[in-house]
């Protein structure tokens, strides 16, 4: 089976209508409402396509999320079995304050190939596709690294710039990369976009690293295999209800570090919707009668497409 361009169409249009949902909330203080607002859109018109779909990263479990939760059906069985994995809003915050980098995301695989991963940290590292494979490692020092990077691309540590979350858990990773005389490019938020900066050199970031959230780490791993770039992630259990879940969800070795490939198999999508503008993409703009939607794809194992889409406020 191939992830059909009408597929591929029609995820735009999900995630791009998930985000005009969205646009009311923008500056209001409200993550919750908005976040419902786009989840609540995402999976009705998750459930009018041609698909069998299972969510399998989610707004949670069923007896949390009622909506979109993990193991959810969606679709009208017509179509491919698919895996779904969906972040209604990436960046709460943002919308929230009406800061850069909000946006409505998700990822599809042919069923079983995207990991199920549970709602816990994860370590992550990742770079973009001019690099050999080998060069930077979860399991390497800061250090070696920035060595490794620079021998690879000849740059000097002081031109190597390092995306990572602005928080106290990076304090030794970002003293390490300060002795180094690195470049760091903070994030509040948002480690999806983060990791996705390494895709194009013309976004300026040379290597993500840090922890962040495990599912937006399996979606990450979607984009940035189609991509051609190099990621690996490794999931953080640190409480006994943690470790309880991911026994039932069949990780035994909790130390295990994941290789892109043994997080997403396969072929899969990759959409993203920007309701606040960033880097990536604009956000929601509503001109007359009409609103105006970026949408960042990835499939094929190709370069990130930039789909624009005018939808008529009705
Ligand atoms: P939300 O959109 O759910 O608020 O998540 C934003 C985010 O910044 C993710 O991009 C990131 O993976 C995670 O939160 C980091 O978690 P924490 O804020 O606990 O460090």
């Amino acid at each position: 089976m191939k992830l059909s361009r009408e597929l591929i169409n029609n995820l735009i249009d999900v995630t791009s209508n998930s985000a005009i949902a969205c646009f009311p909330y923008i500056g209001k203080n409200e993550k919750i409402l908005a976040d419902k607002a786009a989840t609540d859109v995402m999976r009705d018109k998750l459930n009018k396509l041609n698909i069998n779909g299972e969510i399998v990263i989610g707004e949670g479990e069923l007896d949390e999320a009622p909506m979109l939760y993990i193991g959810e059906k969606l679709g009208n069985e017509a179509g491919p079995d698919i895996d779904i994995a969906v972040d209604p809003v990436e960046g709460t915050n943002f919308v929230a304050k009406n800061l850069p980098g909000a946006m409505t995301v998700l990822a599809v695989s042919k069923k079983g190939n995207l990991f199920n991963a549970p709602e816990t940290y994860m370590e992550k590292i990742a770079a973009g596709n001019h690099i050999p494979k080998d060069t930077i490692d979860l399991d390497f020092s800061v250090e070696k690294n920035i060595k490794n990077y620079s021998r690879a691309t000849d740059k000097k540590p002081n031109e190597i710039t390092v995306c990572i979350l602005d928080r106290p858990r990076h304090k030794k990773i970002i003293s390490e990369l300060n002795r180094l005389n690195v470049n760091i490019k903070y994030i509040s938020d948002g480690d999806i976009s983060g990791a996705l900066l390494v895709s194009d050199k013309k976004f300026g970031v040379d290597i993500f690293m840090g922890t962040g959230g495990g599912p937006e780490g399996v979606i990450a791993a979607a984009a940035l295999d189609n991509l051609n770039c190099k990621f690996q992630g490794r999931f953080l259990f640190n409480t006994n209800e943690n470790i309880t879940r991911a026994k039932k969800m069949g990780i035994n070795d909790l130390n295990k570090k994941y290789e892109i490939n043994e997080i997403v198999k396969g072929e899969s999508i990759f959409c993203a919707t920007g309701i606040t503008s960033s880097e990536l993409m604009n956000g929601v703009l509503k001109k007359d009668d009409r609103f105006i939607t970026e949408t960042i794809v990835a499939y094929n194992k190709s370069t990130l497409k930039l789909v624009k889409k005018e939808i008529s406020i009705t």
